[in-house]
């Protein structure tokens, strides 16, 4: 499991948002490193890529929201963050169809997903935990 509980902000809503985040690009590299056929991986890769299109956008949302909420300093440059993610994610998602479903650029897509998924949670949003925990 590539979750740790030390991932928590104690904001249940995020904090299951990211947990979900975690259980979909382990199961995504899991079909990625798989033995399978690149044709037999594609439909369940299809499927999780579609799914983190939305959910990437929605989780952004919901943590700027909880945010402002707090009135978080760093609300402006982590939002630039979580932009530079979509773009990318949507950037991807473009070349790979357009490439019709090429296995090379989902390969390399896995990785970085998954470290920029951990950097960010494990260093980005905790700072916004941190700041709550000042704030009281
Ligand atoms: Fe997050
Ligand atoms: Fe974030």
């Amino acid at each position: 499991m590539l979750w740790k509980d030390n991932y928590e902000l104690g904001v249940p809503q995020i904090d299951a948002q990211h947990k979900e985040l975690f259980r979909r690009v382990e199961s995504f590299l899991q079909v990625l490193r798989s033995e399978d056929s690149w044709e037999k991986k594609l439909p369940k890769l299809n499927e999780t890529l579609e799914f983190m299109k939305k959910y990437v956008v929605e989780h952004f949302h919901d943590e700027e929201e909880y945010q402002k909420s707090i009135n978080y300093p760093g609300y402006e440059a982590h939002k630039q963050r979580h932009m530079g993610m979509v773009g990318y994610v949507q950037e991807v998602s473009r070349k790979y169809e357009q490439s019709n479903y090429d296995e090379n650029l989902m390969q390399e897509f896995g990785g970085r997903l998954l470290s920029w998924l951990i950097n960010h949670v494990a260093a980005e949003d905790q700072l916004i935990a941190d700041y709550a925990k000042k704030r009281g």
